[in-house]
Parts: structure tokens; C-alpha cells; sequence
């Protein structure tokens, strides 16, 4: 009998790894990944593009209103891309100007539920790998699997910096620290669904596992739920 599909949610840190492993998850599995940072980050780029104002209710509204967002999986890469209003902004939104504000822009309470009613409509068939901060917590929170990835913070500065430096070489590991400390510091303490370790969560320190332990790791855990359920 085929393994009846599952919800997996992997929530963490910023640069933990949590993108990697869902991907590669997903790709095993033969699931749906969805990125659910990437949505803010498009959000974000939204907001930046369009001089909102954050501060005026009205107009996060009407910005609100006028995005739609959409996943394209792209063969070459096995990614799934976000599109802004179509447009591919996959590359756009990893940018350091949308990273310097997403935060405070995701803690806003309309951007939320905007984001949230769009994930919970992903998951309405399962068979679904959505990474983020409250996946588990809000988003999913009967998830069959919930995974909650941390990774000590001097590696996961490396990890980020290493993956910028690729287009941007003038960025420096000072930046990237203050960002994710930013990020971190601001996701943990929002009143908005905050960044937490969900009480089912299984906890997955990455910090000395490879990219490929770590999916086996998962990938148990993964078999074990499902046959509970089976
Ligand atoms: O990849 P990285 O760890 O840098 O972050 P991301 O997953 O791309 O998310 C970017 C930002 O979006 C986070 O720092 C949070 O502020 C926000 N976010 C959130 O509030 N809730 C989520 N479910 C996912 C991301």
C-alpha cells in the first residue's frame, strides 16, 4: 500500500538550512515544497518597490490587494520560484535591501494573515514541505511531522555570507551577523505568531551533520509518521 501523504513542517532560525532540507525532502518524497520566507520576502519587495508605508493601515491594505503571488518549479534547479504578480523575483528577493526589512515587515499583523491564509490553502491536499518560523506553530499545527532546525549561530553566519558573497562580493560577514541577529532577534519577539519551538516539534541541530545525514535523519521521521497513520 502506498504511505498516505503527510504535512511536514520545519521551523528555525534564519541560514539553519531549513530551505535545503525541505527541498531535498520534498524532491525524495515527491511533495510540493513551498518556501514560505520567499513570500515575505516577495511582500517585502513589494512594499519597497511601491514606497508603502508601513505605519498606514490603508496602505499596506491596498498593497495587499494588489499582490499575487505564485510558485514556478524550475527543472533546472529543482527549485520552486516565486513569482510577484508574475514576474520571477526568485533572485530579487534574496537581496540584502529586502533582507534588511523583511522582518519588520512580516510582523506586520494583515501581512500575516495574508500570507497565512495562502500556505493553509497549500496544505489542503498534504503531501507538502513548508519551511519557515510558524509553520508548526500556526500555520500547521496538526502537521503530521514538525521539525525544529537550529545550528550554532557562527556557522549559520558562514553558511548565509558564503551563499551571498557568490553575487554580491563586497558583502561582508559583519553584515550578514548583524542581519540574521537582526532577523532573529525581531522574529522572536514580534506579537504576531513568533518565532517558537512548537511542544511536538523534534528538535535537529545541524550544526555537524552533513546536508545528506540529516535528510536520512528526516526521512525516518518522515516513514515513521506516515505509517502511524497508514
Ligand atoms: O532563509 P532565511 O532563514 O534567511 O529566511 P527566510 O525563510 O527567507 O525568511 C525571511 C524572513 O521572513 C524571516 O526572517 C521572517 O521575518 C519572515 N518569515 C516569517 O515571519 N514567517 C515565516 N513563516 C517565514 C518567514
Amino acid at each position: 500500500m502506498k504511505a498516505p501523504k503527510i504535512i511536514v513542517a520545519i521551523d528555525g532560525y534564519s541560514s539553519c538550512g531549513k530551505s535545503t532540507l525541505a527541498r531535498q525532502l520534498a524532491a525524495k518524497l515527491g511533495y510540493n515544497y513551498i518556501d514560505s520566507g520567499a513570500m515575505y520576502r516577495a511582500i517585502t519587495l513589494y512594499f519597497l518597490r511601491n514606497g508603502v508605508n508601513i505605519r498606514d493601515k490603508e496602505q499596506v491594505a491596498e498593497a495587499l490587494s494588489n499582490i499575487h503571488l505564485t510558485f514556478v518549479f524550475n527543472e533546472h534547479t529543482g527549485k520552486s520560484e516565486i513569482c510577484l504578480n508574475e514576474e520571477n523575483a526568485e533572485h530579487q528577493i534574496r537581496d540584502m535591501l529586502v533582507a534588511e526589512k523583511v522582518s519588520e515587515i512580516a510582523a506586520i499583523r494583515e501581512v500575516r494573515s495574508f500570507a497565512v491564509a495562502q500556505q493553509k490553502q497549500m496544505g489542503k491536499k498534504k503531501g507538502i514541505v513548508m519551511d519557515g518560523r510558524d509553520i508548526g506553530t500556526v500555520v500547521f499545527p496538526d502537521a503530521e511531522l514538525k521539525v525544529f532546525m537550529t545550528a550554532e549561530p557562527d556557522i549559520r553566519v558562514m553558511r548565509r555570507y558564503d551563499e551571498l558573497v557568490a553575487t554580491n562580493p563586497s558583502i561582508t560577514i559583519d553584515e550578514v551577523k548583524h542581519n540574521l541577529e537582526l532577523r532573529d532577534y525581531i522574529d522572536s519577539n514580534r506579537e504576531e505568531s513568533p518565532l517558537r519551538q512548537a511542544e511536538d516539534a523534534i528538535v535537529l541541530d545541524n550544526s555537524v551533520l552533513t546536508r545528506e545525514e540529516q535528510l536520512h535523519k528526516v526521512i525516518d521521521w518522515v516513514k515513521e509518521r506516515a505509517s502511524v497513520i497508514a
